[in-house]
């Protein structure tokens, strides 16, 4: 999968997951291909399923929100995409089987975009970039570096729906990632 249309084309037809059946679109992407800077979430949720585009459903108004006022946006500025391409039933945590099976085409997606930061939504995704040993209220906010990549994660925007005090340090990491952002499109 070493182009769009490659990587496209195997995301539309796959069926490695039970899940597949289900799914009314297969959900890859959305963004300025070539931004510096990508954003990755769990799975699609309902509207993300019914529209096929990641982030567009409550919490995706949310996250656009804040970055709008970091002056941000999906179509100049990032790439959104997700561990899982087809929605979960009932929006329930990806097993370990489907994002085994998904992460080939992140890892592929990853590839084409070349980012060179790259912000994990949550604590799933923050499981499968980061790794297993970090907790989202301890290590959201901190950067790693893989590689060639500055790695950060912070909460998940459904989690500022449900507790509203996670806001501030929300917003105190997206500063640090539009700071880190200056920092990298000056070299
Ligand atoms: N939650 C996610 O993690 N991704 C989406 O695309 C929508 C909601």
């Amino acid at each position: 999968m070493t182009t769009w249309e490659e990587l496209e084309r195997s995301c539309l037809s796959c069926t490695k997951c039970p899940i597949s059946k289900d799914r009314t679109n297969v959900v890859i992407g959305d963004g300025n291909k070539n931004a510096k800077l990508m954003f990755i979430g769990e799975a699609p949720g309902e509207e993300e399923d019914k529209q096929g585009k990641p982030f567009v459903g409550r919490a995706g108004k949310l996250l656009d929100l804040a970055l709008d006022a970091l002056e941000l946006s999906r179509e100049n500025d990032f790439y959104i995409c997700n561990i899982l391409k087809c929605r979960p039933p009932n929006n329930r945590v990806p097993t370990e089987y489907e994002a085994q099976n998904c992460l080939p085409y992140l890892r592929a997606q990853v590839k084409l975009v070349q980012p060179k930061i790259i912000v994990c939504l949550g604590a799933t995704a923050m499981k499968y970039i980061l790794g297993r040993n970090l907790k989202i209220t301890q290590d959201r906010g901190k950067w790693f570096q893989k590689g060639e990549f500055h790695i950060m994660a912070t909460y998940h925007p459904a989690a500022l729906l449900r507790d509203p005090s996670k806001r501030e340090d929300f917003y105190r990491d997206l500063k640090s990632v539009k700071e880190k952002l200056k920092e990298m499109i000056q070299f």
